[in-house]
C-alpha cells in the first residue's frame, strides 16, 4: 500500500516566489496515494494560478471564504473537518502571524483555527524576515502548540540574499509528509544520539578537531524523531540546524560530550555514537596566544575518555550502536571496535572514498554486529538514517520485545 493511501492533505499555498514549486509537491503528494485539496490565498494568485492547481490536483481550488458556491460544494467548516493534515507550502511571514494570533480574515486562517487536524507550515520568506523576532517568536508559539515547522532550508535567495529562509525541496516536503503518516514503530523509546566533531582546544585560538559536519548524526536523530522516539542530540560544533522536536545539547570538547553522555545515556534505550571523537587532548591548555618563536613546536596530547565505550560498561546498558570511519581493512577494524568497545552494533563508513563519508551528503554504511553483516549502499545521509534506524528496530529492539 502507498504510504500517503487515502490520506487527505489540504494544501495551502500563500504568496511567496516558491509557489510555483507546489503543483509539482501536489502530483508527487498523489503519486504515493494522497488526495489533495489545494486552497489559495489572494497573495498565492499573484504567483500561481488556481487552474494550474486544479488540473493537478484534479480538485476543486478553493480561494475565498465568502464564495457561496464553493460553499455549496464543501464549506470551509467541512474542509477543516475533512483534512487528515494541513500544510502550507510555502508560508509566507504573513500566515504565520496571522495562524499564530488567530486570525480568520481570509480562507487558509480560517481554516487553522477549525480544524482539529495537525499543521505542518514550510515557511519560505527572506532570510532577514525568517530571522525577525516578530517571526521568530511566531514561529517559538507555533511549536509550542504542536505546529510542525518543515525547514527552512538555507542557500541563494530569489532575492540575491543568502541564508535561511528557502521553501524546502519538494522532495524534502514529501519526505516529512510520507514520515508524518509513518507508523511511530519507536514510541517510548528514547535514544540518545552524539553527533559532529570535537575541538580540543591548544590556546585561545586554535584548537585540533576533523571534518565532520554533523549531517550523519542529525539525519539519525531527525529518522528517529520520525519513528516516534523521544531524541537527545549531543553534538560538537556544527553549522546545521538541529531537528525540531530533539533535545539538543551543544558540546565543545570531547570531555564535555563525556560528561553529557554519561548523564544522558542511563535513560537511553538505544545510544548512537556518531560523533567523531578527537582521541586525544592537549594535556596543557595555553592561556594565552602561543607566539611562533620558535621554528619547531611540539604538543603533548593526552588521550581522551572513550565515550562509547564508557557508556556500554552502565549497568543498565542502552542497546549499543557505535561507528567506525576508516580509510582501510574497513571491516577488521570496524569489527575489532565492535568487540574491544562492547557494542551491539557499528556502521562502518569507508572515508577514503570520495563523495560519502566526512561532510558529504551521501554515505554508504556496512553493519556488522556479533552474527550480521548488512550493506546500507551509497545514498543520501537522510536516507541512510532511514534504512539504519528501521534495521536497528526490526533486527534487534522489536526481536528483544517479543
Ligand atoms: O558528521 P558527518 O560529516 O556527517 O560525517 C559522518 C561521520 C563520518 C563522522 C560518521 O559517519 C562516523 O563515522 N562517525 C564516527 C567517526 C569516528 O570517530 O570513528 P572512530 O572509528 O574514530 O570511533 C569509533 C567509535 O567510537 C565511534 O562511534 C565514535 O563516536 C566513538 N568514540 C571514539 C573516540 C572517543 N574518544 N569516544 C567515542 O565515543
Amino acid at each position: 500500500m502507498q504510504i500517503l493511501q487515502d490520506k487527505k492533505i489540504v494544501l495551502g499555498i500563500t504568496g511567496g516566489i516558491a509557489a510555483y514549486k507546489i503543483p509539482e509537491l501536489v502530483r508527487r503528494l498523489k503519486d504515493h496515494g494522497a488526495d489533495v485539496r489545494v486552497v489559495m490565498t489572494e497573495g498565492a494568485k499573484a504567483f500561481i494560478t488556481p487552474l494550474t492547481l486544479q488540473a493537478v490536483s484534479g480538485n476543486h481550488v478553493a480561494d475565498s471564504l465568502l464564495d457561496s458556491q464553493a460553499e455549496l460544494a464543501m464549506g470551509h467548516i467541512e474542509l477543516a473537518k475533512w483534512a487528515d493534515l494541513i500544510i502550507i507550502a510555502p508560508a509566507t511571514a504573513d500566515i504565520i502571524a496571522r495562524i499564530t494570533a488567530g486570525m480568520a480574515n481570509d480562507l487558509l486562517s480560517t481554516l487553522c483555527l477549525a480544524t482539529s487536524a495537525p499543521i505542518a507550515i514550510a515557511p519560505a520568506m527572506n532570510q532577514q524576515m525568517w530571522h525577525a523576532k516578530a517571526t521568530q517568536e511566531n514561529i517559538n508559539t507555533l511549536l509550542q502548540r504542536g505546529v510542525h515547522v518543515w525547514g527552512p532550508g538555507a542557500g541563494e535567495q530569489a532575492c540575491g540574499d543568502i541564508g535561511l529562509g528557502r521553501l524546502l525541496e519538494v522532495s524534502e516536503l514529501v519526505t516529512l509528509s510520507c514520515d508524518f503518516f509513518a507508523e511511530k514503530f519507536l514510541q517510548g523509546q528514547h535514544w540518545v544520539i552524539t553527533a559532529g566533531p570535537t575541538r580540543e582546544a591548544i590556546d585561545p585560538v586554535r584548537y585540533i578537531s576533523n571534518h565532520s559536519s554533523g549531517k550523519m548524526g542529525y539525519a539519525i536523530a531527525n529518522a528517529a524523531l520520525n519513528a516516534g522516539a523521544q531524541v537527545t542530540l549531543i553534538s560538537g560544533p556544527v553549522n546545521i540546524t538541529a531537528p525540531v522536536g530533539c533535545d539538543l545539547i551543544q558540546v565543545i570538547s570531547a570531555e564535555q560530550m563525556h560528561k553529557q553522555a554519561l548523564t544522558c545515556a542511563p535513560q537511553a534505550t538505544t545510544f548512537v555514537a556518531c560523533a567523531a571523537v578527537a582521541d586525544y587532548r592537549v594535556a596543557d591548555i595555553a592561556s594565552e596566544k602561543i607566539k611562533k618563536d620558535s621554528e619547531n613546536m611540539q604538543l603533548s596530547l593526552v588521550k581522551n575518555h572513550d565515550i562509547v565505550a564508557d557508556v556500554a560498561k552502565l549497568v543498565k546498558k542502552p542497546f549499543m550502536v557505535g561507528f567506525a570511519a576508516e580509510t582501510q581493512n574497513v571491516e577488521h577494524y570496524a569489527r575489532g571496535k565492535l568487540k574491544r568497545k562492547n557494542l551491539d552494533l557499528i556502521a562502518a563508513n569507508d572515508v577514503a572514498k570520495s563523495g560519502q563519508g566526512f561532510n558529504s551528503d551521501n554515505n554508504a554504511l556496512t553493519l556488522y554486529s556479533a552474527i550480521d553483516k548488512i550493506e546500507l549502499p551509497l545514498a543520501n545521509k537522510h536516507i541512510i538514517a532511514k534504512q539504519l534506524v528501521n534495521l536497528i528496530n526490526q533486527h534487534y529492539l522489536a526481536k528483544d520485545t517479543k
